[in-house]
């Protein structure tokens, strides 16, 4: 495995791959790797020629008072898991690297970034878009894998890289989640140990409201506000915001129509850890 601190020697590993006639599979990430980042790496690897991994704790997508300095940076065992995984190339870029004047170009989406995390976090998806944007640029043509547990995200990159023309295909991959279906994130060791028992509800919460689609609600806002309910009942959790969305638009859906997908999308708070959630549901 190719181990890669400078753009240049990523991008000349990547042409170099491609001028062999192999496709390449670019899995970005911050780190902290878990068995959702492995699960991106296992598509890559049974999709592409050579798995390029990034990890990249990027500044620009936390806001001042975000955990930007105390977020976890493992790099020692994050090689050893990228090893095993089959990974052909990691860059593990400084921040200095990746910007060594401060950026005076943004990237930003309309529509999309406004909602859930966007309103939350309101310069947050202006850092994630200019960061992959540089990550695309400097891989080249491949396919890209994203995880739906960030589902706002997957969607605002996928748009991204159909509007600008971006030479990548942007590729979903299913939630990994632990044993009493938390979804795995780098955040949740900072959950206390009551708290990380807690967070159960988000899944079991999502999957109640998926139940009640099932079983014939056909109001969006009652399934919401069940969904709402559910994670509020739970004292440790402060719910930032429940929503059923259309997958592709992310805006509030009314009437849920027969054999339409919808997206339930939730984040609540345990003490500081904020976490994400959502489950895709197929209305019968
Ligand atoms: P990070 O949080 O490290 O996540 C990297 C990728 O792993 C994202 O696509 C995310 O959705 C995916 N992922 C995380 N947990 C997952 C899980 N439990 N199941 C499946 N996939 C999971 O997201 C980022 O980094 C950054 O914003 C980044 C895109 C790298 C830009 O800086």
């Amino acid at each position: 495995m190719q181990v890669c601190a400078t753009k240049a020697e990523f991008r000349r590993f990547l042409d170099d791959t491609r001028a062999a006639g192999h496709t390449v599979g670019l899995v970005p990430t911050m780190g902290a790797l878990h068995a959702g980042h492995r699960s991106l790496m296992d598509a890559a690897s049974a999709q592409c020629d050579v798995v390029a991994l990034t990890i990249f704790v990027n500044p620009l997508q936390f806001a001042p008072t975000e955990d930007l300095s105390k977020y976890p940076r493992p790099i020692a065992r994050d090689l050893e898991l990228a090893e095993a995984a089959g990974v052909g190339v990691v860059f593990t870029p400084t921040v200095e690297e990746m910007y060594p004047v401060p950026t005076a170009t943004t990237v930003h989406l309309d529509g999309l970034t406004a909602p859930m995390e966007g309103a939350a976090r309101p310069t947050h998806f202006d850092g994630v878009t200019t960061v992959v944007t540089k990550l695309f640029n400097i891989a080249g043509p491949c396919r890209a894998y994203f995880g739906e547990k960030d589902f706002q995200q997957f969607s605002i990159v996928r748009r991204m890289a159909a509007d600008l023309d971006q030479p990548i295909e942007v590729v979903p991959c299913p939630i990994i989640r632990e044993a009493d279906g938390l979804a795995m994130s780098s955040r949740n060791i900072y959950l206390s140990p009551d708290d990380r028992a807690a967070a159960g509800v988000l899944h079991r919460s999502l999957r109640a409201a998926g139940e009640l689609i099932s079983q014939g609600e056909r109001r969006a806002s009652v399934v919401a506000a069940q969904l709402a309910a559910d994670i509020c009942a739970e004292p440790r959790a402060a719910l930032e915001y429940a929503e059923v969305v259309d997958p592709l638009t992310l805006e509030p859906c009314d009437q849920l129509d027969a054999g339409t997908d919808v997206r339930l999308i939730i984040a609540a708070r345990f003490a500081t850890t904020r976490l994400l959630d959502n489950l895709g549901v197929q209305v019968p």
